[in-house]
């Protein structure tokens, strides 16, 4: 074993469910060997409706050249994914368990929600989304934060069969359009506004005008169902401080509301109106849970679709593993509903475990950069789930925010997004862990549906930045690009050969995209898009993206994406974008815009652009750097050599052969025209 390897936590390892990188290699083995019989023993903790079959328990092709993907486990069983998170537990005896503590933005406004009560909301709201004429199989938009109402509305769509498309709230109205206009949902359910930081954003106007370009893009929302959540943080600040919004305040902030008579429903009104039971909609192991969209590297948002049964193996065991989740922790996983990682790890892992977790709403650095810190000392948070870019941004501040608290409960620190860079695992591992806690390093997508390379807690020795060995059911393998496989010790296009049973199985709408993104580069193999590294000690190091997509603070986007807005604006004629390092964001965007012949690259231009991008794809989107191309570097064939872009971006001239560029000087000008600042 080489050097800087850290062994797990001690202080809990005998405590954890698996102990030793023997019983790790002796569960993975079987995993691999005997599929069936380790899956469908996980199976047999939840309820099936109608049993699955252990003989016919799952099959799939990954070979298009002998037919269409597919991938199915459990085909022919039925369940419901909420009477297994909700239901179950509550007749287990465990209705008066706090399913989730909820953190608002403001530190004086939290609340809690028991699994009783949550089963009881869920099972009212399913009745509003019936009333809505909402059936199995129907798509229903959220574009929420982070209060109940989002996973009440998630849970609600399961009990019934409908499909949810969450879109992250921090979205521009004109991609939750376009992802409408994609699912063609019936229903958006959406709140009025919400506060971030000190921030006031009005979510209900945004989703407005997302309706409106909907319609224009061919498809009518017929319902829009909005939570009331201003009020409620107004009388909390009245009582924390009471200075800030006065009752009038509300008022008036609330006619602010805009509304259309006929489409637009409160959340509170139609909740009085209801019966507080439903009985749950069993449906075909195969019938989709929810879709949710990801950047694809080029143009159109891919809508992955996630079905039922596998996904809920799924995220319930890497839950259970990954965190070494024990009954009475309390579990605080940051990141927005809105992406995957709050799918699996906010919502169903948790919920399919039973388990209390902590919802915030807030943003790191408010009301102080100590607020994550306060937060696992106010709940004796045992296991915290974040991002490097978050850890990143926080070891700016050094120890002093965290030495104010108390962070003792802490026993499993998680990673999850990016890679993450052995400084800020060391921060994390010594300043937030104490060097007593384990770090899961957690490789995976939003196709993969949870993790797939992982350390486990009390069991993987750690290497800083090593994402380590597979979970069960997972085997990675390295192709090169002729499609060999690598063997030991090497780099290659990161592939998996078979399925696990929380995989994606489509893209929605559109089963050719999905086969020729992930399957056509080599047959017989899904392409991750990752490149990565087996070590002597056979861990595996993800490096990060093979194909055009970057990685900005942990969201992915494509090039393709960011290019089409700015070639969009009239006074651009063509567009360049590359990523560059970046200390806390991991990489940042770095724009080349060459302007209309005839118009001047200006400050007001550049800053134009910078808006643009900013309000078509979203804030987390904004360029770094706009810088004035003259050309861009293209082949004879037209092809734009991005490597030299990437080269201009870090001002390194070491840019390699460029002898199949039609203009070379081009490069010259291109390092000449830097931006002073870049
Ligand atoms: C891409 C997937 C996984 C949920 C959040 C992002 C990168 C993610 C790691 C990690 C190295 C990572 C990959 C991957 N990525 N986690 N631990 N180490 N890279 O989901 O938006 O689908 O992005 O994020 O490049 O392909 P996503």
């Amino acid at each position: 074993m080489s050097k800087n390897v850290y062994l797990p936590y001690h202080a809990t390892s005998e405590k954890a469910h698996i102990k030793s990188m023997e019983q790790y290699r002796e569960m993975h083995n079987k995993s691999l060997e005997s599929t069936e019989q380790f899956w469908s023993e996980i199976a047999a903790q939840f309820h099936w409706e109608t049993p699955y079959d252990i003989n016919n328990f799952y099959s799939y092709n990954f070979n298009v050249t002998q037919g269409p993907v597919q991938i199915k486990w459990m085909e022919g069983a039925t369940t419901n994914v909420c009477y297994n998170l909700l239901d179950k537990n509550v007749r287990n005896g465990m209705g008066d368990k706090v399913a989730f503590y909820w953190e608002g933005n403001d530190p004086e406004d939290y609340s809690k929600i028991t699994y009783k009560k949550l089963l009881e909301e869920v099972c009212r709201f399913s009745n509003v989304l019936k009333s809505k004429g909402v059936v199995k199989g129907d798509r229903v938009a959220i574009y929420m934060p982070m209060v109940f109402e989002i996973v009440i509305a998630m849970l609600s769509c399961a009990r019934i069969g409908a499909v949810h498309s969450i879109v992250f709230a921090g979205f521009s109205s004109d991609s939750l359009a376009e992802r409408m206009a994609d699912c063609k949902c019936k229903v958006l359910v959406t709140a009025d506004s919400v506060y971030r930081g000190d921030k006031l954003l009005n979510i209900k106007s945004l989703c407005d005008i997302a309706m409106d370009k909907a319609k224009s893009f061919g498809h009518e929302v017929s319902t829009c169902i909005v939570v009331r959540h201003l009020p409620r943080l107004h009388r909390s600040i009245n009582t924390s401080n009471g200075t800030n919004g006065s009752n009038s305040d509300i008022i008036d902030l609330h006619s602010d509301v805009p509304w259309t008579d006929g489409r637009d429903y409160w959340w509170h009104d139609e909740m009085d109106d209801v019966e507080p039971s439903c009985y749950p909609v069993w449906v075909s192991a195969e019938d989709p849970l929810f879709m949710l969209y990801t950047s694809g590297s080029t143009g159109k948002p891919k809508g992955v679709l996630h079905t039922t049964g596998g996904y809920l193996l799924y995220a319930a065991t890497t839950f259970k593993y990954v965190f070494d989740y024990h009954p009475g922790d309390i579990y605080w996983c940051t990141a927005d509903i809105g992406w995957i990682t709050g799918h699996s790890y906010v919502v169903y892992g948790p919920l399919a475990n039973g388990a209390t977790s902590v919802i915030f709403e807030g943003t790191p650095f408010y009301p102080d950069n100590g607020r994550y810190w306060s937060i696992i000392e106010k709940y004796k948070v045992t296991q915290f789930y974040t991002a490097p870019t978050a850890i990143r941004a926080l070891m700016k501040f050094g120890e002093e925010p965290v030495k104010k608290h108390n962070l003792d409960s802490l026993k499993v620190l998680g990673s999850v997004g990016e890679p993450i860079n052995p400084e800020a695992w060391l921060w994390y591992y010594q300043n937030i862990g104490k060097e007593r806690c384990s770090i899961a390093d957690t490789f995976w997508q939003t196709e993969t549906g949870g993790h797939v390379i992982t350390p486990l807690p009390g069991c993987t020795p750690m290497k800083p930045g090593s994402a380590s060995f597979p979970f069960f059911g997972v085997k990675p393998i390295l192709l090169d690009e002729s499609g060999k496989e690598i063997e030991g010790v090497g780099e290659g296009y990161l592939v998996f050969n078979k399925p696990w049973p929380g995989m994606m199985r489509t893209l929605f709408g559109n089963h050719e995209r999905f086969q020729s993104v992930y399957f056509s580069k080599f047959p017989g193999y899904y392409c991750t898009g990752d490149g990565a590294r087996r070590d002597e000690d056979g861990y595996f190091w993800v490096t990060g993206r093979v194909d055009d997509m970057l990685n900005v603070s942990g969201h992915l986007m494509s090039t393709a994406e960011v290019e089409s807005v700015l070639t969009e604006h009239p006074d651009v004629s063509e567009a360049a974008v590359v990523s560059r390092p970046h200390p806390v964001k991991g990489e940042c965007l770095y724009c080349f815009v060459t302007p209309n012949h005839g118009v001047a690259f200006t400050p007001k231009l550049s800053s134009e652009l910078v808006k643009k991008v900013r309000e078509s794809i979203g804030p987390f989107a904004m360029p770094d750097v706009i810088q004035h191309a003259p050309g861009l570097p293209k082949t004879r064939s037209g092809k734009i050599m991005r490597r030299v872009l990437r080269k201009v971006a870090v001002n390194d001239r070491e840019v390699g052969d460029i002898s199949t560029l039609a203009d070379e000087h081009i490069v010259e000008e291109l390092f000449k025209n830097r931006p002073e600042k870049a």
